[in-house]
């Protein structure tokens, strides 16, 4: 049967919301995906247990086989802090969320995200995640590789010092001690890691929306995404 550009009735409907760390995408998407009370996947988390999985069992930094052993049999757990309502992330049922979340993470799984063979392990276990009623996906690859079906892409990126001033400040909320100026460093060596690694490349897909949010506040963006998806029928 040839492909149709209209939404077969019982697909599930897709955001697909990538860009470049610090740009904002994963506060969208989480609360896209509250609002609209939809599945969220976190795809970066995946590379980050990944990346924190290898250090805890001792592998080498270039252990390639190794890593995606790993990425293979991933035992992740991803919810709510029965308290706090904060993200609470599981690694073979212990919480990991606060070591997740560190940039050293963020890091590690840049380089393991490069390596092919991590991320065809991912991909299966990512796609499982397009469930009714619907999925806000967040990543790098959403809309060009692993959902590139999705009725709605969305590509947000912001200036690369916008972004290390929006990481900082969540980091330190988080009582890093991560310095300004270190972190602009290693956000511009994830980006240029990401955006030129030979799979699955940082880029926005041919028919991605992009927005730079640079000069807008978080409501903003979310307003901006609310109406494209109204525009394409998504939601009312
Ligand atoms: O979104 P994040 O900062 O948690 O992602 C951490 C790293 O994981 C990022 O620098 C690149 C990699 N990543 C990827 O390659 N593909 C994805 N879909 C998500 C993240």
């Amino acid at each position: 049967m040839a492909p149709s550009a209209a939404i077969p009735s019982t697909a599930v409907p897709i955001v697909a919301i990538d860009g470049p760390s610090g740009s904002g995408k994963g506060t969208i998407a989480r609360r896209l995906a509250e609002r609209l009370d939809w599945h969220l996947l976190d795809s970066g988390a995946l590379y980050r247990l990944v990346a924190l999985a290898g250090a805890r069992a001792g592998l080498g930094t270039e252990d390639v086989e190794g890593h995606t052993a790993l990425a293979r049999t991933l035992q992740a757990d991803f919810g709510r802090d029965p308290e706090t309502g904060g993200e609470r992330i599981l690694l073979a049922g212990e919480e990991v969320t606060a070591q997740v979340r560190e940039e050293r993470s963020g890091m590690g799984a840049s380089r393991v995200a490069a390596w092919p063979s991590v991320r065809a392990a991912l991909v299966d276990r990512q796609r499982a995640y397009a469930q009714h009623p619907g999925l806000v996906a967040d990543g790098r690859d959403m809309g060009t590789v692993i959902f590139s079906d999705a009725p709605l892409k969305i590509f947000l990126t912001a200036s690369a010092d916008e972004r290390a001033r929006r990481r900082h400040k969540q980091l330190k909320y988080k009582e890093s001690t991560a310095s300004l100026a270190a972190l602009s460093r290693e956000i511009a060596e994830r980006d240029e890691r990401d955006a030129n690694r030979a799979v699955a490349p940082l880029r926005p897909a041919s028919d991605a929306f992009v927005i730079d949010s640079t000069e807008l506040t978080a409501d903003e963006v979310f307003e901006r995404v609310i109406e494209l998806g109204r525009s394409k029928g998504l939601w009312a």
